[in-house]
């Protein structure tokens, strides 16, 4: 648990402009920090991907302002601006889709990486530099992450494989021979992004983190693991491998493992993610390096699918070996970094929260 944010060095009347704060983990955040600051805006354009039915995500707190508009768009912020700066950004807005990034790349660089160079134009062209920006980063940046090898020469090294090779794969060996996979940790491993979506995480942390130190922003940047919980979409097919399983599972079907089904993740509830963010926008020092996010421990897709199963009464989740190029087969985070520098554990480990998840799910679609 995160401590309390201090609200004292919160004064009423400050400004937080949460872009992507109508989303998932925005509108989280941004109606946690209603009760902190005297104005909080949420820059969204409403995704239809997203949004559907072009509504703010479950939650979205009534406080919140929305403000809907395109963070590419360099006339909606100098507009957004004239009222005056923000004192915190919390930066969220993105198309997240990892797969669909390879084939529409574009799309994803312009939002992700000339989105955050518009905002930050926007800011300095408006005299209207933050005293702190947090980004949510993400676990894709590392990509297949570190491995230490157990044996032979060079054992107890770490290295980066990278992507694994597809004749890995059509042979059925899902771990790297002769080594262990590493949790990831900011402070200590390399970004190796493996998919479009990663690079333009890694490039806006890059952004950032340029820009915080030329003209001086705070720049907290949290890499976070694979959030789940009530709220998140579950019309895009994109994201939220939890919110498939749910459904699945649902209607009576035996969930499909890729792999081995021992494919290892970090399964981390919207409550603790947003704590962690809270954590860091009340801190009286930004941590140094990427902070990474996660639930504490990592669980194998077919725990998750297990529990999942469970609460529906489903069939027992099937091994398939089927496989996709470009998946990552394991990560989750080094929790000691977190709760060091931010006094950030998470809470509710996967086996409480998910069947949270389902419970939400069956409300949004009942029988
Ligand atoms: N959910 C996760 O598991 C996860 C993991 C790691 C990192 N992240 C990061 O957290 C952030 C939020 O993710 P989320 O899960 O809430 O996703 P989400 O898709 O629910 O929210 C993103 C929001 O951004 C908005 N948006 C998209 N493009 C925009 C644009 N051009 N202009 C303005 N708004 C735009 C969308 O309408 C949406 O409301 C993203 O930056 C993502 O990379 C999420």
């Amino acid at each position: 648990m995160a401590p309390p944010i201090d609200k004292r060095s919160l004064p009423s009347r400050r400004l937080a402009i949460v872009t992507g704060g109508a989303g998932f983990i925005g509108a989280a955040i941004s109606s946690r920090l209603a009760d902190a600051f005297g104005r909080v805006v949420a820059f969204d354009n409403l995704h239809p991907q997203i949004h559907p039915d072009h509504t703010p995500s479950d939650g979205f707190d009534p406080r919140v302002e929305l403000f809907e508009a395109d963070v590419t768009d360099p006339a909606a912020w100098d507009r957004l601006l004239a009222g005056g700066g923000p004192d915190v950004v919390v930066h969220l807005a993105a198309e997240t889709g990892t797969g669909q990034s390879l084939t529409e790349s574009t799309r994803h660089t312009t939002v992700n990486v000339v989105g955050t160079s518009t905002m930050l134009d926007a800011l300095h062209r408006n005299d209207a530099i933050p005293g702190r920006i947090v980004l949510a980063s993400s676990r894709a940046v590392y990509g297949e992450g570190a491995w230490r090898r157990t044996s032979g020469e060079g054992a107890g090294e770490l290295f980066y494989p990278g992507m694994r090779p597809a004749r890995m794969f059509e042979a059925g060996q899902w771990d790297f021979p002769g080594a262990e996979p590493v949790a990831m940790n900011g402070a200590t491993l390399e970004r190796h992004p493996a998919s479009v979506y990663g690079v333009t995480k890694s490039a806006q942390e890059d952004l950032l983190r340029l820009w915080g130190d030329a003209f001086g922003a705070d720049v907290a940047i949290l890499r976070l693991q694979n959030v789940y919980g009530p709220g998140q979409t579950p019309s895009n097919p994109y994201t939220g491998i939890m919110s498939l399983f749910c459904r699945l599972a649902r209607a009576g079907q035996a969930i499909p493992l890729y792999e081995d089904g021992q494919v290892r993740r970090d399964f981390v509830i919207i409550d603790d993610v947003a704590e962690a963010i809270l954590a860091v926008v009340g801190a009286a020092n930004v941590p140094p390096t990427p902070v990474d996010i996660g639930s504490g421990r990592y669980t194998t897709i077919a725990e998750a699918a297990r529990i999942i199963a469970d609460v529906y009464g489903a069939p027992e989740p099937v091994v398939t070996g089927r496989w996709r190029h470009g998946d990552v087969r394991h990560a989750w985070a080094d929790p000691e970094p977190a709760l060091r520098q931010l006094g950030f554990t998470a809470e509710v480990p996967p086996e409480v929260g998910l069947p949270r998840l389902a419970a939400w799910i069956d409300g949004q679609t009942p029988d």
